[in-house]
């Protein structure tokens, strides 16, 4: 792994708006660059950028496998899909959710669609609990779910349509009783 030589010139941005010593407050921004050139994270990755910050390894992979958002394993060429499958979703049909993602996706998680295009996999609660269920599919929240309308969603993806994102039926969860005025 090594960055663009675009890329190289924007890590190299981030890190000198940081303290002489301080280089590893980059980790962040400089793995979501990686992820976003390479469309993962790699061992490659993590070692390269560790390098350039003056960290060791693990402390960089450290960072990479807190943050639900970068993936460490390749992913579907269209979007990782991420099922939340804590209470409020799971009460809400969570299961659902990944019935159709075992169906169309893959069997198993992190496991490459036969098309290539997607990957899926089960994460912890996004935020978005009062539009449950919900699932994060690539950078996009898709709340308020049905099966039915999950399924349609990949399936417009797969046909290189962007489906909006946001509740899917209209229920907006700041939305008083009675309605906005
Ligand atoms: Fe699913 Fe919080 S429980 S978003």
């Amino acid at each position: 792994f090594a960055f663009t030589p675009a890329n190289l010139e924007w890590a190299m941005a981030q890190i000198t708006k940081y303290p002489e010593g301080r280089q590893a407050s980059a980790v962040i921004p400089l793995l979501w660059r990686a992820q976003e050139q390479e469309g993962w994270i790699s061992r490659k990755a993590i070692e390269y950028i560790a390098e350039m910050l003056g960290m060791a390894d693990i402390r960089v992979l450290e960072v990479a496998t807190f943050y639900f958002m970068f993936q460490l394993h390749p992913v579907g060429s269209i979007a990782h899909v991420q099922v939340c499958g804590t209470t409020s979703c799971m009460i809400c049909g969570a299961e659902d959710l990944m019935a159709v993602c075992k169906e169309r996706i893959a069997q198993n998680q992190f496991e490459i669609s036969d098309d290539g295009k997607f990957t899926w996999e089960e994460v912890e609660c996004l935020g978005a609990c009062a539009n449950a269920p919900m699932a994060m599919i690539g950078k996009d929240y898709y709340e308020d779910l049905t099966q039915e309308r999950f399924a349609e969603i990949l399936d417009e993806m797969a046909a290189g349509k962007v489906p909006t994102p946001g509740p899917q039926q209209g229920r907006f969860a700041s939305e008083p009783a009675g309605g906005l005025t």
